[in-house]
């Protein structure tokens, strides 16, 4: 009611002062167009018909409501020159049979300077329909921006018609005229949105008895951008012809709205399709925006951008996409035909450069069977053929077959892989165990047995005997002094290279203690054992073979 009064003084207030200007301003100037209408507002039934008069001194233009602008054929402008002199404007704007929904502001202004303008507020009152705009059943969205008053816009046919704003389910908020405020003109003005206004609103009014409501849902503008993401991140491989799909999903806020667009080769030919989804989950949103192209050209080949905006956040994300004229293999060494590995190498891989597309089947053959079925320490890894604990029987002719069925093309490569042995010596190579004692002078053959890849070459080498082992090559020792009745232990000692097969033996004479005669060379000292207390020599007799 304040309101209302508040309006209406205004409106009379306006009313006076376009009637002063009118009257001074055939002398004076125009500096904006003038309406007969005496007050800022008027007030119609729905069926009336509505006249407004302007008058100025350059050509006239008139903007009005919404409602009015979409159903111009109740309406005319009938415009002419006038004054004494015809040096005037004048439009004339009639409205037959106005309606609830031509409710809003009619302006007259001069069409080359439109802010020069003059506005009458026209209210076109009917009771089945107190809110000037209508709404089928679901709610509409409002916005809450940052620092922005928010409005709830449920304006009415009727001026004094009484509005109030419940919280939906049923808290009545009451205006304030400072935070929450009323505007028959604009509906309601929320000019410090809380988290509180967050939520189902709605306007009513009732009119003889009949409740009529707006409902409001309220959408704080977030704008979060969590993840921007392709669903193919490694470069995207195409033929030509072919078609090509890009997906992008970008993770939000919750009740974030997000704009993505795509930045591609074909944009200016307008070669692909966009289309939009959008999934709210329990705490987020997902917006996908799939791009496609449905046959692929030579020229859609490049990079593929898909950009994301949220109020002043963005993020974008890239793919190259590559599009091939035709299907190809090309299969070449990467260094000659021919490889080489080492026997007890842990691995060794035969990877020959491979460009194919589409991907083909790779099989690989060792001497023209299935490479992996002959050998477990044989697999194949992507083009590449793996062998573990390099063997010298790995050395062979390795042909790896590339085909793509689908297309008939098929290439071979073979690559001979040679394995390295280093070279050893056979246990028992030395064919002769134990050369013993040949006579001098005969003739004796030594067989060595070795093995390499490539054939190791074999030298001789000739060593004198090893130094001797026993000095002198023969010795007998005693651990003690002989004692009758006591143990004596008596040690021989001799050089193998020069004796064998020894044995002990008791002689009485000493004479016949002869020293034998070794069939080898070599200096023998005569090998007796004497003792002065006892008669008993110890001789030894040596036989040698
Ligand atoms: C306006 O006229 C139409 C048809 O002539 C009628 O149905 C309607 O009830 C009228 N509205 C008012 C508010 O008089
Ligand atoms: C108001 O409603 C009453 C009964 O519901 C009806 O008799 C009366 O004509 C209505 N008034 C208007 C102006 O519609
Ligand atoms: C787009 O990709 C996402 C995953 O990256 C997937 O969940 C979603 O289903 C895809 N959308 C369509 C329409 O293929
Ligand atoms: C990406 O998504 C599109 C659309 O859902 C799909 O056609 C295409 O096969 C997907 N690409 C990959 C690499 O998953
Ligand atoms: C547009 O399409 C034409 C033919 O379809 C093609 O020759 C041209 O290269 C395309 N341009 C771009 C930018 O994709
Ligand atoms: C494409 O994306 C990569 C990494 O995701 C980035 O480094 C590159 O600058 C992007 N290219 C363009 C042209 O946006
Ligand atoms: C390898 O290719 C040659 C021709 O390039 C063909 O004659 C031969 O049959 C192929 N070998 C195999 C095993 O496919
Ligand atoms: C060792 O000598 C004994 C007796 O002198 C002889 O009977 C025997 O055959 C010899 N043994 C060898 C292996 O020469």
């Amino acid at each position: 009611m304040i309101g209302y009064i508040f309006v209406v003084l205004c409106g009379l207030a306006g009313s006076a002062l376009a009637k002063g200007k009118v009257e001074r301003e055939p002398k004076g100037k125009f500096s904006a167009p003038v309406l007969d209408v005496k007050s800022r507002q008027l007030v119609l039934e729905a069926n009336q018909t509505l006249t407004i008069h302007c008058r100025g001194r350059w050509e006239l233009s008139w903007a009005f409501p919404g409602g009015v602008a979409r159903d111009q054929e109740r309406m005319r402008l009938e415009d002419s020159r006038c004054g004494r002199q015809s040096q005037h404007y004048c439009s004339q704007l009639t409205l037959s049979s106005a309606q609830a929904q031509h409710t809003g502001s009619f302006r007259c202004r001069y069409s080359h300077r439109t802010l020069r303008q003059r506005a009458v507020y026209v209210y076109v009152t009917d009771r089945q329909r107190p809110f000037v705009e209508e709404q089928n059943n679901s709610p509409d969205v409002v916005y809450m921006k940052e620092s922005q008053p928010l409005v709830f816009p449920c304006r009415v046919t009727n001026p004094d018609a009484t509005v109030s704003l419940v919280k939906f389910p049923d808290q009545e908020l009451t205006p304030d005229q400072r935070n929450i405020v009323w505007n028959s003109r604009q509906g309601f003005l929320i000019h410090s949105p809380t988290y509180f206004y967050i939520g189902l609103f709605s306007c009513k009014t009732s009119v003889n008895g009949t409740t009529h409501s707006l409902n409001y849902l309220t959408h704080r503008q977030v704008n979060k951008i969590m993840k921007v993401y392709l669903n193919s991140t490694s470069p995207v491989h195409s033929l030509q012809g072919e078609s090509l799909a890009i997906n992008c999903t970008v993770t939000a806020e919750w009740n974030s709205r997000v704009s993505i667009s795509w930045d591609y080769p074909g944009q200016a030919n307008r070669s692909a399709i966009v289309s939009r989804w959008i999934m709210a989950s329990t705490f987020h949103m997902v917006f996908y925006s799939i791009l496609s192209i449905p046959k692929l050209h030579r020229s859609d080949r490049g990079l593929y951008i898909c950009r994301v905006t949220s109020g002043p956040v963005s993020r974008e994300t890239n793919v190259s996409v590559t599009v091939y004229d035709r299907p190809f293999i090309r299969l070449k060494p990467r260094q000659g035909a021919e490889v080489e590995a080492h026997a007890g190498q842990k691995s060794y891989r035969l990877s020959p450069k491979l460009r194919a597309f589409p991907a083909p089947e790779v099989i690989w053959l060792k001497d023209g069977k299935v490479a992996a079925e002959e050998c477990s320490r044989y697999h194949v890894d992507g083009n590449s053929l793996v062998i573990r604990d390099v063997a010298e029987e790995d050395a062979g002719k390795y042909t790896i077959l590339v085909g793509i069925q689908e297309h008939r093309l098929y290439q071979n490569l073979t690559l001979s892989l040679v394995v390295n042995v280093s070279p050893g010596i056979g246990e028992k190579a030395v064919s002769v165990q134990d050369p013993g004692s040949v006579p001098r002078g005969s003739r004796q053959a030594l067989h060595c047995t070795s093995h390499g890849v490539p054939p190791p070459h074999i030298a001789w080498l000739w060593h004198p005997c090893p130094p001797k082992d026993v000095p002198g090559g023969f010795s007998v020792s005693q651990e003690d002094e002989p004692r009758e009745g006591g143990d004596l232990h008596l040690t021989c000692v001799a050089n193998k290279h020069l004796y064998t097969n020894f044995s002990w033996q008791r002689v009485t004479d000493p004479a016949e203690a002869t020293p034998p005669t070794p069939s080898l060379g070599g200096e023998l000292d005569t090998p007796t054992h004497t003792h002065s207390d006892t008669p008993t020599h110890t001789v030894i007799h040596l036989h040698t073979q």
